[in-house]
């Protein structure tokens, strides 16, 4: 590389250092100040002065050499173009007419969507798990990795285990059994705690060697429309997250993708950090995926007019068309340019006729390794500064890039097929996002309050749309308040993934029979039936079978079962209660429910006598 430019600057503390550095520093340091980057270096001292914290700074930039594909010099670049795409305030969707999407209807638990599970079911062999779970959780406000929350509070079973049973559940559903991939998105803030879930619960129950954890990294914020990086402080970069979009590049990065698709890994699902829903929706999706012969599909949900989450649409430009994810705010004023006056309205049924995106995604392998190939991973990355001026030349805040995993479409071509699969929400969708004031706050507002509370509530409310699917009479409890948050308590159902993994499964295993509104039952093993039985008032029954225990149920129950217990104020306020415990307000205590294990093979009979 030429250095003759540096004799034209003026920047003696960098010069200082010139005759310490390697030619590969120089060449990075060199390519930095042609990329207009030389405000990095203007304000440093001599040589011997903070030389551990330029040497950090340093580090800092070759990090992001290393794993921003381009490097930072490509990343500045991108900046820049991007940042003049936002500065002229060019409409990404101009000339698009945005039209209701072709989509299939999964909503009712009937004969339809027990064949798109058994059509799922035979493609899991051919499947990976994706799990993006690099977010802060600001919203939520836990200490904590989001997925070491439990998504329950009577078994306690963490999001990380429920995905992991889900995933032995669908292995022990193959022909021929093989590991399923289990890839995972990190970043600095899950990294540690989230290898330290897995190894101190042996991965719960998988083999080490199918988690694939990747790390996503920060990228450098950018202070002005030339792209120039922003300090956090003299010798700091200031550094941003770049968003889940993230997953594609390091799928691309590190080779996995590539790897999968020669294993023999036809689809990947993407789901994200708290939804213990989401596998109830996953057999009959790649089912759905399978039918259409989409190559990319996106599990969608109704969705309220004016409802913050992204609306899927069909943009028509021309002879093209394209379905896509439009964010909420830039669907209603692209709906009153152009085929909507009135923006975003509700069709007969109260909906927008724009499904909500609740980024559960299906994606076949083919297009995929061949699209990350093309872009190297950089999945539409786009800026969005808040600006100081009317000119917009100067911002309130440096910004960054972003890139959102469901944004891949937009690389597609008219070759490849998007599908939308709209199910019921509460049997796909129910996340932890929020803090409880936050949580009570939306839910006023009449959105979904998205706490641990109604996560739990929805966890229990999918086992009751399966025992209801296979004919056993089910009330429900009348709706309670805690903390503020409104739910319906129960019963509690909690048919775990080793029990079920598909509707058909539940109608084999589950005949007839009824519970009332405060019982709670667990059934845990794939050999277990129940013939005619009832739960009467607050009822617990838990079994626990290992595969070939043949466990069969009958008879009416009743006993003390499960109690919801409120946490007392003192209790609230009390830093040794869990903050597991305290973001739902409540535990929940065993007063003598009916518990039953069998840990051998073998024939057995529990009735209300037994025990
Ligand atoms: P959320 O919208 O829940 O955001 O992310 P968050 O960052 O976790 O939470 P807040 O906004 O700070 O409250 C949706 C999914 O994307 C993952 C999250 O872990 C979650 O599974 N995610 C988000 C990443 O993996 N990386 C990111 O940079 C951002």
């Amino acid at each position: 590389m030429n250095f003759d430019f540096l004799e034209r600057v003026e920047l003696a503390g960098l010069k200082s250092h010139w005759v310490d550095w390697s030619e590969e520093r120089r060449a990075l340091v060199g390519r930095l100040m042609l990329a207009g980057q030389g405000h990095l270096f203007s304000d440093w001292e001599l040589r011997g002065a903070s030389d551990g914290a330029k040497e950090a700074l340093l580090l800092e930039v070759v990090g992001v050499d290393q794993h921003y594909p381009g490097g930072v010099c490509g990343y500045v670049e991108n900046s820049r173009r991007l940042l003049e795409v936002a500065r002229s305030g060019e409409n990404p969707f101009e000339g698009c007419i945005p039209q209701q999407p072709n989509r299939v209807d999964v909503r009712a638990l009937d004969g339809f969507y027990d064949r798109m599970e058994a059509l799922g079911a035979r493609q899991f062999a051919k499947l990976g798990v994706v799990m993006v779970a690099g977010g802060l959780g600001e919203r939520l406000g836990f200490n904590g990795i989001k997925v070491d929350i439990p998504v329950e509070s009577i078994g306690g079973t963490l999001y990380l285990k429920q995905y992991a049973d889900a995933i032995l559940a669908m292995e022990a559903r193959m022909e021929v059994r093989r590991p399923m991939p289990f890839v995972i998105m990190v970043s600095a803030d899950t990294d540690g705690a989230t290898r330290a879930s897995l190894e101190g619960n042996g991965y719960f129950g998988l083999r080490a060697s199918q988690v694939h954890v990747l790390r996503q990294e920060l990228v450098p914020a950018v202070a002005d429309n030339a792209g120039r990086l922003a300090l956090g402080d003299r010798y700091e970069l200031l550094m941003k997250p770049h968003g889940h979009g993230d997953i594609h590049m390091l799928l691309h990065t590190s080779g996995l993708a590539r790897r999968l698709a020669d294993a023999g890994i036809e689809h990947l699902v993407f789901i994200q950090d708290t939804n213990g829903q989401v596998f109830n929706a996953v057999p009959a999706a790649l089912g759905v995926a399978g039918d259409e012969g989409v190559d990319f599909m996106s599990l969608a949900v109704n969705r309220i007019p004016g409802e913050a989450g992204g609306g899927l649409a069909t943009l028509v430009r021309g002879e093209s068309a394209l379905t896509l994810n439009v964010e909420y705010n830039q669907l209603d004023p692209l709906l009153r340019a152009t085929v909507s006056p009135e923006g975003d309205v509700p069709n007969e049924e109260g909906f927008s006729i724009f499904p909500g995106n609740i980024n559960v995604l299906v994606i076949g392998m083919g297009a995929y390794v061949r699209i990350l190939e093309e872009t190297r991973g950089i999945i539409a990355e786009f800026v969005n500064p808040k600006y100081a001026d009317a000119e917009r030349r100067v911002f309130k805040k440096p910004t960054r890039l972003e890139t959102m995993m469901q944004d891949l479409p937009k690389l597609f071509t008219a070759e490849q097929r998007v599908g939308v699969a709209v199910f019921d929400r509460v049997w796909c969708f129910s996340a932890n996002k929020n803090r409880v004031a936050d949580a009570v706050a939306k839910q006023l507002a009449g959105g979904p309050a998205e706490s641990a509370a109604t996560a739990e509530a929805d966890f229990y409310e999918a086992g009751r749309m399966r025992l209801r699917a296979a004919g056993m009479e089910v009330e429900d409890a009348a709706a309670v308040r805690v903390q503020g948050i409104e739910f319906v308590p129960g019963p509690r159902v909690l048919l775990r993934p080793s029990f079920a993994m598909r509707l058909s499964e539940v109608r084999e295993r589950v005949q007839g029979g009824a519970m009332a509104d405060e019982a709670t039952l667990i059934l845990d093993g794939p050999d277990i039936r129940l013939e005619q039985v009832e739960l009467r008032g607050c009822s617990g029954l838990v079994i626990s079978a290992v595969p070939g225990a043949v466990v069969t149920v009958r008879g009416r129950f009743e006993n003390a079962g499960f109690e919801r217990v409120l946490l007392s104020g003192a209790e609230m306020a009390d830093a040794s209660v869990p903050e597991t415990v305290r973001m739902r307000g409540f535990r929940m205590v065993d007063r003598g429910a009916a518990v039953f294990r069998f840990d051998e093979p073998g024939s057995y009979v529990v009735t209300p006598e037994c025990g």
